[in-house]
């Protein structure tokens, strides 16, 4: 989740070494979303794509130690055959947990153990406000259920628990109903709306789907009027909303902040995020570029905070670090004194003073705020 500037403190952590640890639960689905860049990843994966028990098992002795356990990764959480009794583990341990879900199998059965297994969020992937929309992108899904299981789930929680959240990749074929996908999300009684950006491509997935930094001028400020639009309706329904940037710029920490995060892919190799667990040919700004894997070790063979501890690990930690304090330190002097109109220019020499992005993370768009 994108804490914008924000992201410049690491999150607190109540005392936790961890604030987030992201446990990809599965790599399986049996959809196939038209922008998904995970479909290969998939497909190389089978015949194990869950995540085996001794994977979780070498995680569950540090769930003390983590704020946040995320059960999602490039795959559809609710086909891990364990997932309330891994959510109720965490749960157990103190942790804040949730999972992002395509919503097909969040049946009644499926609502009630999440629930009663202590979960804190779900959110949920609609990329369309209607039928024609949503299925011509979530190709294999059926939005009747989807919404039906959505407006279940609103009913069945108690004390507002758990938060429920649509997630909505904006792309050429849904930008027209944003508006529609926040009125959608009230009626079915969803907490909040997140607006995301079509920002990660492997392959030919994804390509040409982004609407950051593309077009003219004049097209971006169009989506960005009808996006401002769609949340002060959000507003008027009670819903929150969060959207990521049309017009990138550079962070010095991205929002997974892997100063205090680590992913944990379904086959126990420990990275930084789920675009260094897999790598691959992607697209960064409209060029073609290579994400590289930065793999830490391995569960269950390596133990965690070894992985932690070690120099990999450590020293991109300690490079998001180093340019969070040079990009403070511009922030904070270029600021003060300076009229609102030369904020940009400020911001500028915020970037130019970071040391450079370590690899992967140089061809992110997340490290761009979209
Ligand atoms: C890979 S899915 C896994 C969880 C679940 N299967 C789902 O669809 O919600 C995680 C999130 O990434 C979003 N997503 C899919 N393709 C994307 C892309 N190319 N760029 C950014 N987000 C994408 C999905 O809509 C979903 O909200
Ligand atoms: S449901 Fe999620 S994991 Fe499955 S294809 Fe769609 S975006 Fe990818
Ligand atoms: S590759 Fe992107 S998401 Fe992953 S750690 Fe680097 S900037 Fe963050």
């Amino acid at each position: 989740m994108d804490r914008g500037w924000l992201a410049l403190l690491p999150a607190s952590q109540d005392g936790r070494r961890w604030s987030l640890l992201q446990v990809e639960s599965s790599i399986d689905c049996r959809l196939r979303c038209v922008m998904c860049p995970w479909h290969e990843a998939r497909q190389s994966a089978a015949p194990r794509p869950h995540m085996l028990p001794e994977v979780w098992e070498a995680i569950v002795p540090h769930l003390p130690q983590a704020r946040s356990i995320d059960f999602s990764g490039g795959g559809e959480p609710l086909l891990q055959p364990d997932i309330a009794r891994w959510v109720a583990q965490a749960h157990a341990a103190g942790c804040e947990t949730g999972l992002l879900s395509n919503g097909l199998l969040l049946d009644d059965g499926a609502a009630r153990r999440l629930i009663e297994a202590g979960i804190d969020w779900i959110a949920v992937s609609l990329d369309g406000a209607t039928r024609e929309t949503y299925e011509a992108i979530r190709v294999g899904s059926d939005f009747a259920r989807v919404c039906e299981n959505v407006e279940r789930l609103a009913r069945l929680r108690s004390a507002g628990r758990p938060r429920t959240m649509i997630n909505f990749v904006l792309m050429p074929e849904n930008a027209h109903e944003m508006e529609g996908i926040v009125r959608l999300a009230a009626e079915v009684g969803a907490d909040k709306i997140h607006f995301k950006q079509c920002d990660v491509i492997r392959g030919e997935h994804g390509r040409g789907r982004g609407l950051f930094a593309q077009g003219t001028d004049r097209a971006l400020k169009k989506l960005e009027k009808r996006l401002a639009r769609a949340r002060r309706l959000a507003r008027k329904l009670g819903l929150k909303s969060e959207a990521a940037a049309f017009l990138p710029r550079e962070r010095a920490v991205c929002g997974q902040d892997p100063r205090s995060s680590l992913f944990i892919r379904h086959d126990g190799v420990v990275s930084a995020c789920i675009g260094l667990a897999y790598g691959g040919p992607s697209v960064f700004f409209g060029q073609d570029v290579h994400m590289p894997e930065a793999h830490y070790g391995r569960l269950p063979g390596d133990d965690l905070l070894a992985i932690w501890e070690a120099a990999p690990c450590r020293e991109r930690r300690e490079r998001f670090a180093e340019r969070a304090r040079a990009y403070e330190s511009k922030i904070l002097g270029g600021f003060v004194g300076t009229a609102p109109s030369r904020y940009a220019d400020t911001l500028d020499a915020a970037a130019a003073a970071m040391p450079p992005a370590p690899a992967g993370c140089s061809v992110c768009h997340y490290l761009h705020g979209v």
